[in-house]
């Protein structure tokens, strides 16, 4: 592994941070009588936030003592490095192609438990990559290395990668961003999932506005309404005492 420590840029807000927790449970929630290792996740349309919940789904469940391990499969829309603060690393592609060893395509991250894997260099055939038995090994070989190997993949809209990376992991999350995408399509790639035999564990809404949010769990930020509640009581009880006291506003 790198002796370098890269530094995460981080900074969810607590209710942010909470959904995560809530979509770790929820991970936790499918391992019935399989343990769930390794994780694809993937959307129809590029931009719906694989990335983002993936790197976040990853450092949540490092932050909850797990050992995570991120790999960045979109091998033709690399992720921007904006969450490490790195580039030029060696990843995924220089692997099976030989060109780089498991340790030195391994890095380190400030976040303890919670390493990564670049894309590597890009190629003409990604294809041909995913499908190839260097990376079906690999992941086999990630996954007793780590608690959990989550493994962000192209959009299934545009390329297949992404089931033939389904086919081979524990569990597949689908990304879905409110109102972008056609319910013909996100069905499409469900159906092309279910062919691929992919064990679906379920599908994240992203990008939900803060009023629609408020529409399904009634309110989104439990920590004001909180205070707003206490507040509320305490204006009440005022209230109260100084109707007995026979007082009047
Ligand atoms: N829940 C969200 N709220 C706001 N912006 C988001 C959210 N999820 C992703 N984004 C933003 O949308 C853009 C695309 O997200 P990204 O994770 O890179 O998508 P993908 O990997 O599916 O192409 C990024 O700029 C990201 O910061
Ligand atoms: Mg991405």
């Amino acid at each position: 592994m790198s002796e370098i420590s890269y530094v995460v840029k981080y900074d969810l807000n607590p209710t942010v941070e909470e959904a995560y927790k809530v979509l770790r449970a929820n991970v936790q929630f499918c391992e019935s009588s399989r343990k769930i290792r390794t994780i694809a996740i993937t959307s129809y349309s590029p931009g719906e936030g694989k990335s983002t919940t993936s790197i976040n789904l990853g450092i949540s469940m490092a932050k909850a003592g797990m050992r995570v391990l991120y790999v960045d499969a979109d091998i033709r829309k690399p992720m921007p490095f904006k969450y490490f603060m790195s580039s030029n690393l060696k990843g995924l592609t220089n692997y099976i192609l030989g060109q780089a060893k498991l340790e030195e395509i391994i890095n380190k991250t400030d976040i303890s438990g919670f390493n990564f894997i670049t894309c590597g260099i890009k190629t003409n055939n990604p294809v041909e990559l995913i499908t190839s038995d260097k990376f079906s090994n690999l992941i086999r070989e990630l996954e007793k290395l780590y608690d959990t190997v989550i493994i962000d993949t192209p959009p299934l809209g545009s390329v297949i990668d992404a089931a033939v990376i389904a086919a081979q992991v524990d569990g597949t999350i689908i990304v879905i961003e409110t109102n972008a995408v056609k319910c013909q399509n996100a069905l499409r790639m469900k159906e092309q999932l279910v062919k691929a035999n992919a064990n679906i564990l379920g599908a994240v809404l992203n990008k939900i506005s803060k009023s629609e949010y408020k529409n399904y769990y009634g309110s989104y930020d439990y920590y004001n309404s909180r205070k707003k509640y206490i507040k509320m009581w305490s204006r009440l009880i005022k209230n109260l005492k100084s109707l007995k006291r026979g007082e009047h506003d």
